[in-house]
């Protein structure tokens, strides 16, 4: 089961994008997302769009996935081209699930390489694989790098076994430092990822976590406080009361005390839920979408975002390659982002970074609202002295109230 998808205008066959997309494109860096809709269990937890089956009909299953990427890659390339919007080498490539690393490595290289040689690789440019720590060898890692890959971020969630039983997690605790440490020789950069207030996840039991996250050492560590998404398996449990959900002043505490723990040891926050440390290991891929660049999303379900469109695939991988194999969009449908959406959507992203929002992007109103945002502690004087709205400790955990006096009219 897997969230319904917004409604919006119909989305041409032929994939072409409105010229002021194509315009304003030298502007914007440009990233591809692939989405590879492969779990071999799904947690009780997810909603993303991703599927435990091998296979559907008409040969569309798990072998047969890169080579349906490869036809969109090729598609994408062609109307980004037909679009004026062509030009731009890639900034980051991001292959997200789902589980990337249920395909064989040479699966995502070979995807990898059919969209560096349609698009070429900035200098210097992010490749991240998302893996899970059972699913990956020492030798699909070794693949993956000569691919190109420079990341991996692996999805740890938590160390302690009652909290991955709860969340359905069927790796072994002891695989992450394992797989974090054959990344690592191998020259590849690494992000583990946590989860935060699990049902009758104690303080005690996130401290073991992370201070296990940082014991691996990892480059970037994400921590995500759960969400509880409607119609998962976790939802009805929790309203069977079979679970009970963490409250709020809990998982505020564990936010305060992951942050003093991964500040202590040398990690900087640079968005709200993710910590690196240093400026050279932030995610400049996830940094390309809160900064609202420009990304292609290849896949089932995937979402892409050109110079204010913004369209979203086919969910189900059936039709999804279906579409493909007839030389037609797999778009759902689309929306053109008006200047009210696009505002919100800068300020609401903007605010969580620690660069900062540059004031002046602020109406009036929201400008106004700063003063009082400051005295409150939810803003940093300083910051705020240099022309930049920037979240405190506290501001973070109080971050969509913050954004909601930002966007004050
Ligand atoms: C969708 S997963 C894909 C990567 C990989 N399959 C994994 O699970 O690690 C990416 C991250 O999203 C997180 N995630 C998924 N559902 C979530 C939820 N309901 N609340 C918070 N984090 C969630 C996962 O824990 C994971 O680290
Ligand atoms: S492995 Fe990752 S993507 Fe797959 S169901 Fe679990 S959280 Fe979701």
């Amino acid at each position: 089961m897997s969230p319904a998808q917004p409604t919006g205008d119909p989305a041409p066959a032929d994939g072409l994008l409105p010229a002021s997309a194509g315009a304003t494109a030298a502007e914007r860096s440009l990233s591809l997302y692939v989405h590879v809709p492969y779990c071999t269990v799904r947690c009780g937890y997810c909603d993303f769009n991703t599927y435990a089956a091998e296979e559907f009909a008409d040969g569309v299953g798990r072998l047969t996935y890169a080579d349906d990427a490869v036809r969109e890659l090729r598609f994408s390339a062609s109307v980004l081209e037909r679009s004026g919007a062509a030009g731009r080498p890639l900034h980051s490539v991001f292959f997200g699930g789902g589980t990337p690393t249920r395909l064989p490595a040479e699966d995502l290289a070979r995807t990898l390489r059919t969209g560096v040689e349609l698009f070429g690789l900035e200098e210097g440019a992010e490749v991240t694989t998302e893996a899970n720590p059972d699913s990956v060898t020492r030798e699909d890692l070794e693949t993956l790098r000569d691919a190109g890959f420079t990341r991996v971020s692996f999805g740890m969630q938590s160390a302690v076994p009652r909290v991955l039983e709860v969340l359905d997690r069927t790796h072994t605790p002891a695989n992450v430092p394992k797989v974090v440490d054959w990344a690592k020789e191998l020259g590849l950069q690494t992000s583990v990822d946590l989860i935060c207030g699990a049902p009758g996840e104690t303080l005690e039991e996130w401290e073991t976590s992370v201070r296990a996250a940082i014991g691996y050492a990892p480059d970037h560590i994400s921590a995500y406080s759960l969400i509880v998404e409607p119609g998962t398996k976790l939802a009805a449990q929790i309203a069977r009361g079979e679970h009970v959900p963490v409250d709020d002043d809990t998982q505020a505490d564990m936010y305060q005390l992951g942050d003093e723990l991964l500040s202590e040891a040398g990690y900087r926050w640079y968005e709200i839920s993710n910590w690196s440390t240093g400026r050279a290991t932030r995610s400049r891929h996830n940094l390309a979408y809160w900064r609202n660049q420009d990304w292609w999303g290849i896949g089932p379900g995937a979402h892409s975002h050109v110079g204010g469109v913004r369209w979203w695939n086919l969910k189900h991988p059936l039709p999804y390659a279906n579409r493909l194999r007839d030389g037609v969009s797999p778009a759902a449908a689309r929306e053109h982002l008006d200047a009210e959406t696009r505002y919100t959507e800068e300020i609401m992203l903007g605010a969580r970074i620690a660069d900062g929002l540059p004031l002046e992007r602020l109406r009036a109103p929201g400008r106004e609202a700063t003063g009082f945002l400051a005295r409150q502690g939810l803003i940093e004087e300083r910051a705020l002295r240099e022309g930049l709205v920037r979240l405190t400790l506290r501001g973070r955990l109080l971050g969509d109230a913050v954004v909601r006096e930002l966007l004050a009219d």
